[in-house]
């Protein structure tokens, strides 16, 4: 058998580290580098600092394929693939921040040895800069489509691999596609900026289906319909397809809202106003405030009030707070005058001090005591098993539920005597 190409990733995020971990499960010998110290020292210790399903069995098994370091010169000196992993945050301006990846390319000299492959969701048209600027070197743009939550179940099934390179780099995207082999992926080879435009593309596509099917909910509320019923509807035409309509209180994460934005942004530095993209975000935006002229139509004002709010990552099964409808929610609800009370699973402790005085509950039950109000944010199916006819409503002042995700038990809310509120039904 061949033997298998050594590789190294720089940067070692939550993207970085599940490329890692999977790339070393695939049975290639990996050198992660990141120049934070203190994560290298816990990591190399095997101790994942991130939520991720199924993340550290893998770093556990692999132990002696992963080689965790601080040294740049080290992971030049066994890998030519250099898997680009770092942050791309989004500037004040809403364009990306890249000084991440131009500190890393500082580093990486010009060696015609070493490639870039590019993981770091990039503006399109960097990789052709980065070209330009460092001729003789190969780089390769090789997006990521990983969900949070089911990061590796994603890597290790993907529904399409994207591989963009041009000229002289195009041996080192063979030597990239062929990592992939094992996974039985469909594979997307084109050039650099039409891989660039794919990622950022397909983010924006799946935010326009949420805003899209908030949309639908918000008009199904006023006309009698049930959006789940109507996504349900929708979703079976092969042209629609089922998933991403799950109308809610807004999408959030490190990328929908960053990418959205980034990719409006790009259009307007061509010049062109992209006028759709513009509406998905204002329309997130005012889906995770909704929640409060729901409470309101059942509480009146919600001075005094003690609401609950149940979840604060993004999306469960992840620690993630980033542009979490939970941090807009109890900003607005302490803005209404009511006293807001949160619990998470695992994200809770991420959130200290981020959510504008609200307190942070030791489980759902100690958030609901004496809550006038519940409001579902995260669908943890630890939320679905509560006792809600009987521990739950005994403890809650008034038996009101806003289901922000649609995913409790509307039928047997409502027999246990609760006011159900969902969203779009
Ligand atoms: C997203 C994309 O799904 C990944 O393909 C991509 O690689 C990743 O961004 C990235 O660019 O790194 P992620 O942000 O982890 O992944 O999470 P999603 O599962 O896509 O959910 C994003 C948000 O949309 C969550 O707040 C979720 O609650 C919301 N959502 C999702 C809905 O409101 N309705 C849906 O039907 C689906």
């Amino acid at each position: 058998m061949a033997e298998k190409e050594p590789i190294g990733v720089i940067g070692v995020g939550w993207v970085g580290l599940v490329t890692a971990a999977c790339f070393a499960e695939l049975g290639h010998e990996v050198w992660a580098r990141d120049i934070v110290e203190e994560k290298i020292e816990s990591l190399s210790r095997r101790e994942v600092p991130i939520h991720e399903p199924g993340l550290p069995e893998l770093v556990t098994r692999n132990e002696a394929r992963l080689h965790f370091t601080t040294d740049m010169a080290e992971t030049l000196a066994h890998a030519r693939l250099l898997f680009v992993c770092v942050d791309t945050p989004p500037t004040y301006s809403g364009d990306a921040d890249l000084s991440r990846v131009e500190a890393v390319l500082g580093e990486l000299g010009d060696s015609s040895d070493h490639a870039v492959v590019m993981k770091s969701t990039v503006p399109v048209g960097t990789g052709r800069s980065i070209q330009r600027r460092r001729p003789g070197t190969g780089y390769v743009s090789n997006p990521e489509f990983l969900k949070e939550g089911s990061a590796v179940e994603d890597f290790m099934h993907p529904d399409r691999v994207v591989i963009g390179a041009e000229d002289a780099s195009e041996q080192f995207a063979d030597r990239v596609q062929a990592l992939y082999d094992p996974l039985d992926a469909p594979v997307v080879r084109t050039d650099v900026p039409s891989a660039e435009m794919i990622k950022l593309a397909s983010n924006a596509f799946l935010a326009t289906k949420i805003s899209f099917i908030n949309e639908i909910a918000n008009v199904s509320e006023e006309l009698g319909a049930d959006v789940t019923e109507v996504a349900r509807g929708m979703g079976l035409d092969e042209r629609i397809g089922p998933r991403f309509l799950q109308a809610g209180i807004g999408y959030g994460g490190s990328c929908f809202p960053k990418d959205v934005q980034a990719l409006k942004q790009l259009a307007g530095n061509t010049g062109y106003h992209f006028q759709l993209l513009t509406s998905v975000i204002e329309v997130n935006e005012l889906q995770k405030r909704r929640t409060i002229g729901k409470l309101q139509k059942h509480l009146g004002s919600l001075a005094g009030k003690q609401v609950a709010l149940l979840g604060v990552a993004f999306k469960p099964n992840t620690d993630d707070i980033r542009e979490a409808t939970s941090l807009v929610l109890s900003g607005r609800l302490a803005g209404e005058g009511a006293s807001v009370r949160v619990y998470d699973p695992v994200a809770a402790r991420r959130a200290d001090g981020l959510l504008a005085g609200a307190q942070i509950a030791e489980s759902a039950l100690d958030a609901l005591d004496g809550a006038d109000a519940a409001v579902l944010v995260t669908e943890w199916p630890e939320f679905r098993e509560l006792d809600w006819a009987g521990a739950v409503k005994e403890r809650m002042r008034t038996p009101l539920v806003v289901d922000g995700r649609n995913f409790l038990d509307r039928a047997s809310l409502v027999a246990a005597g609760f006011t159900y509120e969902g969203i779009g039904r």
